[in-house]
């Protein structure tokens, strides 16, 4: 761990510090829920930040993969065995994933013919995604493009289309409902539908995994709520060991992204900051999918204001910038956000919440050099992976 002071000669900018205080915090709250209900168990779901692995090691957290890949990473991180939900498993992936898993949630019932013998032979749990299809998610709001529960949806076998029996291989169930949602109530809802949709098949079963989408870690959290409906629904069906698998929830809070405003660009106008990361290449779907839109910066010192704030008439018309990432795409903007202060080139910006489906994004679109990854622990920082542009010719294999 080095000072605060030494922060700049540490690492340069873009950096993604993640404080290890928060991420505690997140971990005890986890740990809270898993001893409050007996026969749960909470996994964290590496596909949002494969940046806090090191931290997660040793600690005893179980991983959910959605690879081979991922397997490979969690035993390596983690250790031990993880759950698997892999939408579509290739044969030639099968005998490298099985020593790699305890479980797996098989996305189809055809998946499942092809595997569910070669995982028996392997200790491995079989299981079947299903689609409750139960919707808790407005269509209006941006999380929808999330919502894997939509009719036709490719994720998990229909809830109304599941034979009268299910195939004996099927040894638990799989579902996933929920995106960055902090209600109990909608949790309960998907329980519910849950319950009342494949209720009857809960007899013969060994487990359900319940998914993720749970903002357990949120402050407005009703944690209480949360673990007496788990109760309520365990005390139901005590024969079932239940698993979570929430990912953002886990790293909530915890990641800011540290970044240079290289230039002030005026245009008609308009004022760009150009950072020196890329919306685009370092954040592609979390912040400039169909999202861009709607999904708000935090941004230490900077508040979002409504696109017409730059008319004559509004009151504000000092400090308006939109952010321009760095690459050569359009889109690779944010806007339109007021400051506090007038910015120069060459001071620090400070994003909140980057630390979930942030790292595992990056791409090196342009040769621009994602950010390396920091943590913090009061005002003393570790420097944990270091990216330069000269590992840029080895990224891309050349
Ligand atoms: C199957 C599955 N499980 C778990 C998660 C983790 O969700 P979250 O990070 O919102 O908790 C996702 C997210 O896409 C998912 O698709």
């Amino acid at each position: 761990m080095i000072g605060t002071d030494k922060l700049p000669q540490l690492v340069a900018t873009p950096r993604l510090v993640y404080d290890l205080d928060q991420l505690d915090k997140n971990i005890e709250r986890m740990k809270e829920i898993q001893r409050a209900v007996p026969n749960l168990t909470v996994l964290y779901a590496l596909k949002a930040s494969y940046a806090v692995l090191p931290y997660f090691a040793g600690k005893g957290i179980v991983g959910e993969v959605s690879s081979l890949a991922e397997a490979l990473l969690s035993n390596n991180q983690l250790g031990g065995k993880s759950h698997a939900f892999c939408v579509a498993i290739k044969e030639s992936d099968w005998e490298a994933l099985a020593p790699l898993i305890s479980h797996i949630s098989f996305n189809s019932l055809t998946q499942g013919e092809r595997f569910a013998a070669r995982a028996v032979k392997s200790g491995i749990s079989s299981g079947l995604r299903i689609n409750p299809r139960h919707s808790v998610t407005p269509e209006d709001d941006y999380h929808a493009d999330y919502d894997p529960t939509q009719p036709g949806c490719r994720f998990g076998a229909d809830i109304n289309e599941l034979p009268q029996q299910l195939p004996s291989w099927v040894e638990g169930l799989h579902m996933h409902a929920l995106c960055e949602n902090g209600s109990v109530d909608d949790f309960r809802a998907v329980l519910n539908a849950l319950e009342k949709g494949v209720g009857h098949h809960f007899h013969r079963l060994k487990w359900l995994n319940l998914g993720g989408g749970q903002l357990c870690t949120d402050e407005s959290f009703d944690t209480g709520a949360f673990i007496e409906t788990l109760n309520t629904f365990s005390k139901r069906h005590p024969h079932l060991s239940l698993y979570l698998e929430p990912g953002a929830a886990w790293v909530w809070n915890a990641g800011t992204l540290e970044a240079e405003a290289v230039d002030i660009v005026e245009n008609n106008g308009v004022n760009t900051i150009i950072t020196d990361f890329s919306f685009r290449a370092h954040g592609s779907d979390f912040l400039v999918g169909s999202a861009i839109k709607t999904l708000p910066l935090e941004v230490e010192g900077f508040t979002l204001v409504e696109e017409g704030a730059r008319a004559a008439s509004s009151p504000i018309k000092e400090h308006l910038y939109n952010f321009g990432g760095a690459s050569c795409a359009m889109c690779d903007t944010k806007g339109v956000y007021h400051s506090d202060r007038e910015i120069k080139p060459g001071d620090t910006l400070f994003f909140r919440q980057m630390g979930y489906y942030f790292d595992v994004t990056y791409s090196w679109f342009n040769g621009i050099v994602p950010p390396s990854t920091v943590f913090k622990r009061g005002d003393t920082y570790q420097l944990v992976t270091e990216r330069a542009a000269d590992q840029f010719i080895g990224t891309i294999g050349l």
